[in-house]
């Protein structure tokens, strides 16, 4: 990881930061996708990375409460200054390593088709890639599934 970079549980009062660059980091609208309930109900097992203060990247995740094995991944994002330093792959290691502590063996995440850097991330990661997976996500909202198991 660089210089200057530390990563922390997240906190609610994140939500404002993450909600304010999503759109750019993502080049495209997704702050619809992330409401402020996964920052206020899921900030114990969400990441964030920050460079000298600011937010440099972060990981919204959680243990599935009706999967007892499973893990998920619901959005991760780096800044485009920060990308291809292994910050998310630091960011993957730190909640598999929580998941498992907690019991989980298996982390779990999707992605739409176009998302290619978030499929090219995860195979690099070891993810098990399936899909696109027809009406997924409702009719004509297709999607790709990412599976990875959690060794001991
Ligand atoms: C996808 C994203 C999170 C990757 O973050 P990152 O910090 O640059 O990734 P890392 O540096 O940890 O890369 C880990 C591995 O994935 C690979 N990888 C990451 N992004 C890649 C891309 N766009 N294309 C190809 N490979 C990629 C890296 O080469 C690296 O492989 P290696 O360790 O074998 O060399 C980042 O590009 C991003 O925020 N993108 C926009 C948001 C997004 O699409 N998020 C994912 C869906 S929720």
């Amino acid at each position: 990881m660089a210089t200057g970079l530390s990563i922390r549980p997240a906190v609610p009062t994140d939500y404002d930061a993450i909600a304010g660059v999503v759109d750019d980091w993502w080049g495209r609208p997704v702050l619809q996708a992330i409401p402020r309930l996964f920052l206020d109900h899921f900030a114990s097992t969400s990441l964030v990375a920050e460079h000298h203060g600011q937010l440099a990247g972060f990981l919204i995740g959680f243990f599935a409460p009706a999967e007892s094995l499973c893990a998920y991944i619901h959005f991760v994002g780096v800044h485009p200054n920060h990308r291809g330093t292994g910050l998310a792959r630091e960011l993957y290691g730190r909640f598999g390593a929580a998941a498992r502590a907690h019991g989980r063996t298996m982390i779990r995440a999707i992605t739409s088709p176009g998302n290619v850097g978030s499929v090219a991330f995860h195979r690099a990661l070891g993810f098990v890639v399936d899909g696109p997976i027809a009406d997924y996500n409702g009719p004509g909202r297709d999607m790709i599934t990412f599976e990875l198991r959690l060794t001991e």
